[in-house]
């Protein structure tokens, strides 16, 4: 139907006759000559109708947006050049123009940035715009070149199912229910988890997947219900095996699809040292504000809200030095405390340095009467406050401490401009095995439940739970959590341990995953892996905030596809079928 791509004529074709197809991104009818912008993949040329050719400029006068033509005429210079569009320099001289298709009035204008609803339910007409077309091939120029990668170094690529026996990742299971096995239900994989682990006991030493995974959990900017993971499983390895060599996976696609050259060795930083310095387990570190602990500062005083946690040692006292802050207003100051309150925070005490020299008399802060010389004095020289500094406090139990302050110190990062604009991934290694849900009394996996742990022995692991260190580890990029993985429990006897300090009993260990516990017993190898977000690394790599952006049909934050409709109600002759009925409000399914 065509010769050539919008978007690539250029000057080497003048004189030549070609034909384009596109969509009418732009009109210009003046009385003697109609200018349009034609547009598909490749990018914009301007068609020239003239008024003497009748026929095509009557078709003119009709266009309208995002109508689809095919032109053929001859490439000319333009008289008036421009510089910001690739073929800027060249246009066509319409002979024929032909209309392939109408389109109607659009619901929004492509050129204008259109709430997310409208996107979303004309999705087509969202893609055809030019910048999430550029992210959209970001994405793809990433898969592309993990694929080139890995094919060349001899890792299989082995499809697992998609109807299978849940896998848990720490989510809720899609389900499907069976038409022929009544009552039964198929979960939708939160992960390929335990195949590529059955993979690596059946031999195949090295897999990877683009992998389709599906959880239903609360959503946010950097999650959907269903997302791909570039999943990778290795047979005889430990933790360096696989981290060197995923770093360097992830340091070419860099290099290949961003030409950036990241760090030669990504720094190594435990759970616990993350927590301390950054209050989170995906430390930006592109922002350099830390946290301090300052407890040992503040244990002798009176003031509890300080001195309590300061003594427990399921307390954290924490402080945050913010250079230049004690410009901050009282007004910032509410707003930041209010900040930090949605993360669990119960106060924020703070304390600005207006002239460190004037001692006491130099410090401007609601809490300072609370603390005496030697307090002070102690919490000045651990965060190193200079005059013009402000310091934030958090105080209370550890992991709440940790989290409020966490945000608060990427919140000022970001509201003060102190984000530097480079790539700053790192590990996060030495995760506990085990966190303890308080609510529910028991165990549950801070990776998933087939992470082994650092003890080799499950006795033990049975001796101390509550401080079992885990084989998994985490690969960061500017505050997100782009991969995760672990070596893997291979021995049957850890496994069935770790089942049951999760309290999973051997009952339902064995109905859920009796199936892996019997591949265990057949001679299972050492292994271990990772799985990246695809997702998440391609929306870094097309710079946008959200993942939706470097997904063709995402859904929108209730998990809906408001292009099809989806999820909408089964003809009951279906659900018949299905042997489901629904409840209905006030007969829910107890
Ligand atoms: P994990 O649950 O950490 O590990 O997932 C791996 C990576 O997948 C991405 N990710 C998501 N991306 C978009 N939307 C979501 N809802 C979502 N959930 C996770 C993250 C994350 O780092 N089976 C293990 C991997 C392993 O142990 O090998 C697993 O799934 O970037
Ligand atoms: P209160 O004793 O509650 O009046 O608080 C005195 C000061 O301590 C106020 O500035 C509070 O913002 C601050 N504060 C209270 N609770 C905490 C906490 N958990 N962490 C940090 N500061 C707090």
């Amino acid at each position: 139907m065509r010769t050539h791509y919008c978007g690539l004529i250029d000057e080497a074709l003048i004189g030549q006759t070609v034909t384009l197809c596109g969509w009418v991104n732009k009109i210009r009818l003046q009385a003697h000559v109609a200018f349009v912008d034609l547009r598909d993949h490749e990018g914009l040329a301007q068609v020239v109708i003239d008024r003497d050719n009748p026929a095509a400029f009557a078709i003119a006068g009709e266009l309208g947006y995002e109508y689809c033509v095919r032109v053929t005429g001859t490439i000319r210079p333009r008289v008036s050049v421009n510089d910001k569009l690739k073929t800027g320099t060249v246009e066509l001289l319409a002979d024929t123009v032909e209309v392939l298709n109408a389109a109607k009035d659009l619901p929004f204008a492509l050129h204008e940035n259109p709430n997310e609803d409208l996107r979303m339910t004309y999705r087509y007409l969202d893609l055809r715009r030019p910048e999430m077309q550029a992210m959209m091939r970001k994405r793809i120029k990433l898969v592309q070149a993990l694929r080139r990668y890995l094919d060349a170094r001899g890792f299989q690529d082995v499809e697992t199912p998609i109807l299978t026996k849940a896998t848990p990742e720490g989510a809720r299971d899609y389900l499907v229910p069976s038409r022929v096995h009544p009552g039964q239900f198929y979960a939708l994989p939160q992960s390929p988890q335990l195949f590529k682990q059955i993979l690596m006991v059946a031999g195949f030493d090295r897999y990877y997947q683009i992998a389709r995974c599906f959880r239903d959990e609360d959503l946010r900017a950097d999650r959907q219900p269903e997302f791909t993971q570039l999943d990778l499983e290795f047979a005889f390895v430990e933790e360096k095996d696989v981290q060197d060599f995923v770093e360097e996976l992830i340091r070419h696609v860099f290099r290949e699809v961003q030409s950036v050259e990241l760090d030669a060795a990504f720094p190594r930083m435990t759970w616990m040292e993350a927590m301390r310095r950054f209050g989170s387990d995906k430390p930006d570190l592109r922002i350099a504000l830390e946290l301090v602990d300052v407890a040992d500062a503040v244990k002798h005083v009176e003031f509890k809200v300080f001195a309590e946690p300061a003594n427990d040692p399921a307390g954290r006292v924490a402080a945050l030095r913010v250079p230049g802050g004690s410009t901050l207003s009282r007004k910032d100051i509410d707003g930041l405390a209010e900040y930090a309150a949605r993360y669990g925070a119960k106060g924020l005490a703070w304390l600005k340095v207006e002239d460190l020299a004037k001692g006491r008399d130099g410090i401007n802060s609601p809490v300072a009467k609370f603390l005496d010389d030697a307090a002070l004095d102690g919490v000045l020289k651990a965060t190193g406050a200079q005059s013009g500094d402000i310091v934030f406090f958090g105080a209370g139990a550890w992991k709440t401490v940790s989290d409020f302050m966490g945000a608060l110190r990427l919140k000022l990062g970001k509201d003060r401009g102190l984000v530097a604009d480079s790539w700053k991934p790192l590990w996060v290694t030495d995760f506990p095995m085990f966190e303890y849900d308080a609510e529910a009394q028991r165990f549950v996996a801070l990776h998933h439940p087939f992470t082994a742990p650092k003890v080799d022995d499950a006795a033990q692991l049975r001796a101390d739970p509550h401080n079992a260190v885990s084989r998994g580890y985490d690969m960061v990029l500017n505050g997100n959590e782009i991969g995760g993985g672990s070596i893997r429990i291979h021995r049957p006897e850890m496994q069935s341990t770790v089942f049951e300090l999760l309290g999973i009993g051997a009952e339902e260990a064995e109905m859920k995953f009796g199936f892996l516990l019997k591949a265990l017993k057949f001679g299972a190898p050492p292994h271990g892996g990772l799985a990246f977000g695809i997702d998440r690394i391609a929306a870094l790599m097309a710079g946008t905030e959200s993942i939706r952006d470097v997904i063709a049909f995402p859904k929108t934050t209730s998990a809906q596809d408001l292009m099809t409709d989806a999820p909408s109600p089964i003809a009951a002759a279906q659900l018949k079928e299905l042997h489901v009925r629904v409840a209905t409000d006030g007969e829910a399914a107890g």
